[in-house]
């Protein structure tokens, strides 16, 4: 079994942001974030434990995919999503999102992990001779 500090030193090394979050209510509260996660928002774990990750959309909030987001936490599913985020400077950032819920044996939700990545959106420009 991996030892559980060089454990979370790796987690820390990963170039995505990894959080977990647990359901309290209507909210999912995260209640661990990475290193690389502080990295991509500028917010502090300190910052932002025990709140809804939703305060990364701001006040840009009637987004489809946040929509599509709700629905498949309703359910229960895990879902992938691209969603506009802001950084706590302000500045937009699209959020390659994937969140997995996690269930006991007996089959109850007790956690979600979320993976966040940079995403890396391209304008294809024509190639000229
Ligand atoms: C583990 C986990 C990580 C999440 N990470 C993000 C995130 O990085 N950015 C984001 O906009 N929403 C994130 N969300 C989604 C929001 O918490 C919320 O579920 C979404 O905004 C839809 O619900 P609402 O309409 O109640 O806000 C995450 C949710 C979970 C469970």
């Amino acid at each position: 079994m991996i030892d559980p500090t060089l454990l979370e030193k790796l987690v820390d090394e990963s170039n995505d942001g990894i959080v977990v979050a647990e359901r309290e209510g209507n909210e999912n509260i995260f209640i661990y974030t990475n290193a690389a996660f502080e990295r991509l928002t500028g917010y502090t774990r300190e910052d932002i434990l025990y709140q809804d990750c939703r305060f990364l959309q701001k006040e840009d909030r009637s987004q489809d995919a946040i929509q599509r987001i709700r629905e498949a936490l309703k359910q229960d599913h895990p879902i992938c999503e691209v969603v506009r985020n802001y950084r706590k400077d302000g500045s937009m950032f699209w959020n390659e999102l994937r969140i997995t819920p996690v269930f006991n044996d007996d089959d109850q939700l007790m956690y979600y992990i979320g993976i966040q990545k940079a995403h890396c959106v391209r304008i294809v420009v024509p190639l000229t001779d």
